[in-house]
């Protein structure tokens, strides 16, 4: 097999180096294009353009496959806590009973958050969404926490933000709400200690359930990491113009608000509720779906990657259905849920489009099961991909070629024009 590709331009033929993947997957190493060539390359939308060489995640859209550091994802989220598959991810090997302990005790020693943050919260509209607030309250936390220089200071940091963020977001909450905040307690686990501080309060107890935990636990593993997305690439390009990593991880939950990424699951259970509220008609929605003329889309179903079932999905609908049997909830969001994917699965515009549910079709359902609100569903995702972002941004960052991320473009304006001043006009 050719291990280069030729391009022929203006007579003259220049050779480009193929790579090769782990997996087989192939790539033409155009680095020195614009300099033997004078070319750039067109690539809207960055589909068939690789922004970098990664050890951490491996997807396949044909295949349906995740794998973290090449762990299948049905196994991590089978066996492993998030915490564990946090460490996988940043560390890049699965820890010792022993390295897992003394990361849980740094992460339980980092978790409450400088009093003076809570006023920020008061002061933000009452309508304000929680992922505004928690981009700003994350990128904030570089005042409160500045040390960013050494490598002890920097794992210092990446265990503030797993740690904080959590706080944070549940302190988001409570504030909105104005209901006291709940601090973060020493003796629970990661995921049992967020929803104490979403649920507790001093007139009714929390009793936490193990299986919601463990619910919880899978719902961010399957978060955890999703290679080059959209919120990850913010990251690396905000980070590679060495940016503090508090700043380039805001700028990930930004790009992980809308709608088209993270902000789907938020999306899908409006789009449900809207359907059960109009008397549960599922064919106007398809039809909708299909029409070229109408920019509504079917909200949970399509991916750029997987073309085909994703994987996440498939774990997510399951342990949904798990958590609601166990809390005995009969949701109805979940029947209409259910025949939505039935009737799109055979249809042949869906078919044809290779149009599946994404992680974010079922993940609603579960995360209503477990009383979280509908605005905070992003800020729930953003949680579990933090440990990604990091990993990202770390193996960036350790990267001692890493380049300053700056795209090129094809200019269509106008060419030289004259300027008229403003009388003459
Ligand atoms: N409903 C109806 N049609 C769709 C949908 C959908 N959900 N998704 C894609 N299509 C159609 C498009 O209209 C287009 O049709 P055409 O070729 O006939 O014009 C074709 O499929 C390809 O669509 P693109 O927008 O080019 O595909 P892209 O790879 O850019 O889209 C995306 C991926 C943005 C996720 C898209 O499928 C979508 O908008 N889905 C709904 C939102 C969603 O669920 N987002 C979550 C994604 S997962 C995540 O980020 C966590």
């Amino acid at each position: 097999m050719d291990n280069f590709v030729k391009i022929t331009f203006n007579k003259k033929t220049y050779e480009f180096p193929v790579i090769t993947g782990s997996e087989g997957e192939k790539a033409i190493d155009i680095s020195t294009l614009r300099q033997k060539t004078g070319l750039i390359t067109l690539d809207p939308g960055f589909d068939n353009t690789g922004s970098c060489i990664s050890t951490i995640t491996f997807m396949s859209g044909e295949k349906g496959i995740l794998r973290y550091r090449g762990i299948p994802v049905e196994e991590l989220a089978r066996h492993s806590t998030f915490t564990e598959t946090a460490y996988l991810l940043i560390n890049g090997v699965l820890p010792t009973r022993k390295e897992l302990n003394q990361f849980s005790v740094l992460l339980n020693d980092n978790s409450l958050v400088h009093e003076d943050m809570q006023i920020f919260y008061q002061n933000f509209p009452r309508a304000s969404h929680p992922m505004g607030i928690l981009s700003s309250m994350v990128n904030a936390l570089r005042s409160f926490y500045p040390g960013l220089e050494t490598v002890e200071e920097i794992n210092k940091t990446v265990t503030r933000l797993l740690s904080k963020m959590r706080t944070l977001a549940a302190m988001s909450y409570k504030i909105s709400r104005g209901h006291k905040v709940i601090y973060p307690r020493p003796d629970l686990s990661y995921c049992a200690n967020f929803l104490n501080m979403m649920f507790d309060s001093p007139v009714k107890p929390y009793r936490i359930d193990k299986e919601l935990a463990k619910a919880l636990n899978v719902f961010w593993i399957l978060h955890a990491d999703h290679e080059q997305n959209c919120s990850t690439s913010a990251v690396r390009v905000v980070g590679s113009g060495r940016v503090n990593l508090y700043a380039a991880i805001s700028a990930g939950i930004a790009a992980l608000w809308g709608p088209l990424h993270g902000g789907a699951n938020q999306a899908v259970i409006e789009m449900l509720s809207d359907i059960a509220k109009n008397g549960g008609n599922i064919n106007s929605v398809i039809k909708r779906a299909k029409d070229k003329n109408d920019s509504f889309r079917l909200m949970g179903f399509g991916h750029r990657v997987y073309k085909t079932y994703d994987p996440r999905a498939k774990i997510m609908k399951k342990t949904c259905a798990k958590v609601l049997k166990k809390l005995k909830t009969n949701d109805p969001l979940l029947n209409i849920a259910k025949e939505l994917e039935e009737i799109a699965l055979n249809d042949n515009y869906f078919i044809d489009h290779n149009l599946y549910p994404n992680v974010d079709f079922y993940s609603g359902i579960l995360l209503r099961a477990m009383r979280i609100p509908t605005n905070m569903f992003t800020v729930m995702f953003a949680i579990g991909r933090l440990p990604g972002w990091i990993a990202q941004w770390k193996e960036s960052a350790d990267d001692p070629k890493w380049r300053l991320s700056r795209p090129r473009q094809v200019y269509i304006g106008p060419t030289k024009t004259k300027y008229i001043p403003i009388d003459e006009r």
